[in-house]
């Protein structure tokens, strides 16, 4: 396929609505009606959008049950209004952000001086973490030129935190089983090293890096070591209770100073939050900003953004608490059965061979396809799933989503006939074709095709 093929796939799939929406690129001259409003609301969700609904999308909508979505609505409605930045207008959000953290703390294992922060998701959670590893090292260590040893496998939000912060990555090498090699992390390690990173699990194949050994090296190199459990952390303590086999990741371990856990995946609370977890109160206070000189009054905030919606601070409070550790238990339950179950009907289906080890990842490539035309071919069938590259592959993140037979059923029944028809000449519709272009085109030009996707994606015109 051609890059300018290409480009307009991809602008079909980002911009379906171009033209068969009324454009508005400036306000309207009145107000319109509400009910209007509300209309093209509906019409976007009913046109396009409503696939995550019946299980064909990996990850994006941990839970997603009607009545859990009228519930955490509700929450939200009531705190609309609010905004944590003034703790004194509304000292409830207060009580529920440290309450947030109480009960994710009390959850992973973090001891009486275990301390941390909401944000709004995975990426602002480990970009907090880093800033706070590198102010803390410069002021206790002097370090002006940090490191981060982190495995390939990392969220990419460590690059992010790395660019923005002026940190320098490290990636490792993995090693057995698609998970960190202990021995290329303890090499990576040198005097400038911040902190460590491990995930439990990684989201590219779900795979638990071996978190006591690394943070055990860290710990014996006197650096910070981050459990990245955006992914697992909700789900792994569950996984634990249920007698599953899981190894251990979270603050208990004497080595792990920080961890990343999203309340807004398997917690289940709408989009937008997170924790970021320390094992003592000095790293936290790293990440912390505050301004006591500024015309503006006395400033002072926990984390990146200045206003934050107390409405999702309620709504994540509230499912915490809707929830309760039995629904916790028994909602991962439904979860991990469900990973099982599809991960089974991968591994069975003829030509395709599975990635890694994985409680609630269904990662996999293709024998002698092209695993991108396997994706195109899924896409077509409706299923969104996730590329993934060096090595080629692709993922579902097992959710409440697929825990029904008849979703995996389908999904394993329509891999097969994916795999089958691969390699017959398949017109691409999807965006998996990305991945086969990008592996061919130099770095440069692959970063000034996202970007001119980004500018199309964003610009109304
Ligand atoms: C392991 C892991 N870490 C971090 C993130 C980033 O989370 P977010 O997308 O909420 O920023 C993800 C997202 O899928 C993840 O799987």
């Amino acid at each position: 396929m051609e890059l300018d093929e290409l480009l307009t796939v991809v602008q079909k799939r980002f911009r379906p609505y171009d033209g068969k929406l009324p454009a508005h690129t400036a306000l309207p001259d009145h107000g319109m009606a509400e009910a209007e409003v509300l209309d093209l609301l509906k019409r976007v969700e009913g046109a396009e959008e409503r696939s995550w609904k019946g299980g064909f999308v990996s990850g994006a909508v941990y839970h997603g049950e009607r009545e859990h979505i009228r519930f955490t609505s509700r929450a939200y409605a009531v705190a609309s209004q609010t905004n944590p930045l003034h703790p004194d207008i509304w000292p409830s959000l207060t009580m529920m952000e440290s309450e947030i953290v109480a009960m994710t703390s009390h959850m992973l294992n973090g001891g009486e001086r275990a301390r941390g922060s909401v944000t709004s998701g995975g990426t602002e959670s480990i970009l907090m973490a880093m800033k706070a590893y590198r102010d803390w090292a410069r002021a206790k260590r002097g370090i002006v030129e940090p490191e981060v040893v982190l495995p390939v496998t990392a969220h990419v939000a460590f690059d992010k935190a790395c660019h923005y912060f002026g940190i320098r990555a490290r990636p490792v090498p993995l090693g057995e089983h698609l998970a960190a090699d202990v021995e290329a992390v303890k090499q990576a390690i040198t005097p400038n090293t911040i902190a460590v990173v491990g995930s439990a699990p990684c989201f590219p194949y779900g795979v638990v890096d071996p978190i006591r050994e690394m943070s055990e090296v860290a710990k014996d190199r006197k650096v910070g070591f981050h459990t990245d459990a955006c992914l697992g952390g909700f789900i792994l303590p569950w996984a634990k209770k249920l007698g599953r086999r899981v190894p251990d990741f979270d603050l208990a371990l004497p080595g792990v100073t920080s961890i990343s856990v999203d309340t807004h995946k398997y917690g289940y609370a709408p989009k937008g939050t997170s924790v970021v977890l320390y094992s003592d109160p000095e790293i936290l206070h790293h990440q912390y900003y505050v301004a006591k000189r500024w015309p503006g009054g006395i400033y002072f905030s926990p984390t990146m953004a200045g206003s934050r919606p107390g409405g999702l601070v309620a709504a994540a409070w509230a499912t915490l608490l809707a929830i309760g550790q039995d629904g916790y238990l028994a909602l991962a339950k439904r979860v991990l059965d469900a990973a099982d179950e599809v991960r089974k009907g991968v591994a069975g289906v003829p030509g395709v061979r599975t990635m890694g080890e994985s409680a609630i990842v269904a990662a996999f490539t293709t024998e002698d396809r092209d695993i991108y035309q396997v994706m195109e071919l899924m896409s077509q069938r409706g299923w969104f799933l996730n590329g993934l590259q060096n090595p080629p592959g692709v993922h579902l993140a097992v959710t409440l989503r697929h825990a029904r037979r008849a979703v995996v059923r389908r999904f394993v029944s329509d891999l097969r006939w994916a795999v089958e028809t691969a390699g017959i000449a398949v017109t691409a519709s999807g965006l998996a074709p990305i991945y086969g272009l990008a592996g061919t085109m130099p770095d440069e030009a692959v970063s000034e095709f996202l970007e001119t996707i980004i500018e199309w994606m964003y610009h109304a015109s």
